[in-house]
């Protein structure tokens, strides 16, 4: 932890005001392998090596909770050997977690439908879920077949049933009700959300927990995003003044 903490605070990040929360779209894998002459494929394994390197910096530097959006209920759309290639790297990912969990002290959570999904990776997710429920260092939420349309969908959905059998009075509804009903129930909002790979948008990403986040957008595509571009982002998090509506 020394080192990391050392070279961040030369470039002015201050640890006693780092967001809690992380939250970041991985993007750029495609145009970073294409740029190289090599398939889309090969720039997500790059990407998800370099998810490791970031996660474990944040680990290092005191970050409490990193979400990270690895596969969204759209990405389906893509070839069949992208959306192949990306379920084996989280199959990899996952297999290497439930080693080490504990030796790492992470909390490990899926937040997104476990339908359409195969049984051996749903298996493999219950097992790191499992495995690391008690672990109290940082947790990272992998949103995996997730939407956030479709997130706020289930949650009206087991809301209204919850009406209909009586157990919900409807005029009791609340923003508390809501959130418990969504995958990121117990996880506090993303202070900051990074998208890297120079594009401008939320793409159905967390829709109501960014409510009040703070935006860092960055032209490098995910896998040269290193952790001189994460202390920047951290930087100019803690510039910004945030009033969460009031003045
Ligand atoms: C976006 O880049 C990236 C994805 C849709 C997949 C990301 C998933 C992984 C790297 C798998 C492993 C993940 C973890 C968390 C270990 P893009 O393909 O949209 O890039 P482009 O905009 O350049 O085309």
């Amino acid at each position: 932890m020394g080192i990391f903490k050392k070279k961040s605070e030369v470039q002015g990040v201050d640890f006693n005001a780092l967001p809690e929360h992380i939250a970041i779209i991985l993007d750029g894998n495609g145009r970073w392998a294409k740029r190289r002459g090599m398939p889309r494929t090969a720039g997500h394994a790059v990407g998800s090596e370099n998810f490791r390197k970031i996660a474990t910096y944040c680990n290092d530097i005191g970050i409490k909770y990193l979400t990270v959006y690895a596969f969204s209920t759209e990405n389906w759309k893509r070839p069949e050997d992208e959306v192949s290639t990306i379920m084996s790297l989280l199959e990899k990912y996952i297999l290497e977690a439930i080693e080490e969990v504990t030796k790492k002290n992470l909390r490990l959570r899926f937040w997104g439908r476990r339908d359409n999904l195969s049984k051996n990776i749903i298996e493999l997710m219950e097992k790191a879920e499992k495995k690391s429920e008690e672990m109290t260092g940082m947790q990272v939420n992998v949103c995996l077949n997730y939407g956030a349309r479709d997130e706020i969908t289930g949650a009206v959905q087991k809301i209204a049933s919850g009406v209909l059998d009586g157990s919900i009075d409807a005029a009791s509804i609340t923003e508390e009700t809501i959130g418990e009903n969504l995958y990121s129930f117990g996880a506090p909002d993303p202070d900051l959300l990074i998208r890297p790979g120079g594009e401008m948008r939320l793409s159905n990403f967390l829709l109501w927990q960014l409510a009040y986040s703070e935006m860092f957008f960055s032209d490098k595509l995910w896998p040269e995003f290193d952790e001189r571009e994460l202390d920047r982002a951290i930087i100019e998090y803690q510039k910004r003044n945030r009033r969460f509506g009031g003045i």
